[in-house]
C-alpha cells in the first residue's frame, strides 16, 4: 500500500470507531422535548398506547465500550491500520513460516530413523508407510486414483506389472525424475493388412495361432521387437509394455489396440524432485512398493 492509501485506511478505520461511540452516546441519552410527561418516543397508537424511550442498560452500554476499547488495543498490537505493522511486528506469513519450520523440524526427527532403511525395509514399516501414503493421496491420487488402481493411460501402481521396474530404486527413479513413454505412430508405415495383421497377433497376447496372427508376428518382429523385446514381454528401459499378459495401460480391446498402434502414445510421469525432498520421494516410493508386497 502506498502512503496514501495507508492513510485514507488509518483515517477510515479510526473515524469508522469513533463514529460508533458517537452513536452509543447518542443513544444512550434521554432525549429532552418530548411530548407528554412521560419520556416516549413521541409515537402513540390507538389514542393512548405511546412507545417508552427506555435507554439500554449501563451494563449492555458499557459492554460496547469495552469492545470499542479492545479494538483500539488490538490495532495498536497487530497490523490493521495501514501500513503500522503493530507493535511486535506480527504478521500471518512469519507466524505461517515459524509454523511451516517447526512441522519440517518435527518431520526430519521422525523421519532420522528411516534414512538408513531401504525401500523393502521402509514399506514393511508402519510408520514410513503411514507418512508414505498421505503424501500419495495428496500428490498421486490425481492421476492414479486414491486406491492406486489408475485409469487408461495411468498405471495400476498395485499389481507388480511395471513399465518402467518395480524395483526399490526403480520406483525412486520413477517418482524423482519422471517418466515418459515413447509409442511411436505407426499409421503411416504400416499398410492396413499388416496393422490389422499386428493387433491382431497382440490381442492373441503375441500368439500365432492362423494365418492372420503368423503375419502379425512377421510384422511384429520387424517393426516392434525393438522395443517390445522379441518374446513381445516388454523392455522395462524404455517403458515398453508387456504385451504377453492381460494387463493392459490403454486397453486390449482391438479398437484400442488399434488406436494405439495407428497414433501411437505418450503417457507422461510428471518429475517430482522439484516439489517433494528426497526423503519425501523415498517413503512415498516405499508406500507404492508396498501395494504389490503385502
Ligand atoms: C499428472 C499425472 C500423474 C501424477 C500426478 C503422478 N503420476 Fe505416476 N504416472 C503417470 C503416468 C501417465 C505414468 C505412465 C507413464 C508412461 O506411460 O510411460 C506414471 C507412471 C508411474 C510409475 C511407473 C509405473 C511403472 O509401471 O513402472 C510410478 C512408480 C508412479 N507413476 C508413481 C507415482 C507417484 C508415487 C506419484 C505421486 C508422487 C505419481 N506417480 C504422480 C501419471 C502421473
Ligand atoms: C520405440 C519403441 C517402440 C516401438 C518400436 C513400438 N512400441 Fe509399442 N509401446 C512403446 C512404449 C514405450 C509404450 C508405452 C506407451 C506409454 O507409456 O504411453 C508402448 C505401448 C504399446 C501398446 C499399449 C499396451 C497397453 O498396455 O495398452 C501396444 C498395444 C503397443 N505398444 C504395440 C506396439 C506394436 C504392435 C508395435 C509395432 C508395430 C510397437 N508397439 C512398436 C514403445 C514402442
Amino acid at each position: 500500500m502506498n502512503a496514501m492509501w495507508s492513510a485514507i485506511v488509518v483515517v477510515l478505520v479510526i473515524a469508522n470507531i469513533l463514529g460508533c461511540l458517537w452513536l452509543i452516546r447518542a443513544t444512550a441519552r434521554r432525549r429532552k422535548n418530548e411530548p407528554g410527561d412521560k419520556d416516549t418516543t413521541g409515537h402513540t397508537w390507538d389514542g393512548d398506547l405511546a412507545e417508552l424511550n427506555n435507554p439500554m442498560p449501563a451494563w449492555w452500554l458499557f459492554l460496547f465500550v469495552l469492545t470499542i476499547v479492545f479494538g483500539f488495543c488490538y490495532l495498536t498490537v497487530y497490523p490493521g491500520l495501514g501500513n503500522y505493522r503493530g507493535l511486535f511486528d506480527w504478521s500471518e506469513n512469519s507466524q505461517r513460516q515459524a509454523d511451516l519450520n517447526t512441522e519440517e523440524h518435527k518431520f526430519e526427527q521422525k523421519t532420522k530413523a528411516f534414512a538408513a532403511m531401504d525401500i523393502p525395509a521402509l514399506a514393511a514399516n508402519a510408520d514410513a508407510r503411514g507418512i508414505g501414503r498421505s503424501i500419495f493421496l495428496t500428490r498421486c491420487t490425481g492421476c492414479h486414483g486414491s486406491d492406486a488402481h489408475g485409469a487408461p493411460g495411468y498405471p495400476n501402481l498395485t499389481d507388480n506389472d511395471w513399465l518402467y521396474g518395480g524395483s526399490g530404486d526403480q520406483i525412486v527413479a520413477s517418482i524423482t525424475h519422471g517418466r515418459r513413454g515413447n509409442m511411436p505412430a505407426w499409421g503411416a508405415t504400416l499398410n492396413d493388412a499388416d496393422l490389422h495383421a499386428v493387433v491382431a497377433y497382440v490381442g492373441a497376447h503375441a500368439k500365432a495361432s492362423d494365418a492372420k496372427t503368423a503375419q502379425g508376428e512377421k510384422v511384429f518382429q520387424t517393426y516392434c521387437a525393438a522395443c517390445h523385446g522379441a518374446d513381445a514381454k516388454g523392455n522395462p528401459l524404455l517403458g515398453a509394455p508387456n504385451l504377453t499378459d492381460d494387463i493392459w495401460l490403454y486397453g486390449g480391446t482391438p479398437a484400442v489396440i488399434e488406436a494405439t498402434v495407428r497414433n501411437g502414445r505418450g503417457g507422461q510421469m510428471p518429475a517430482h524432485e522439484t516439489v517433494l525432498s528426497p526423503e519425501k520421494i523415498r517413503l512415498v516410493a516405499a508406500y507404492v512398493y508396498s501395494l504389490s508386497h503385502p
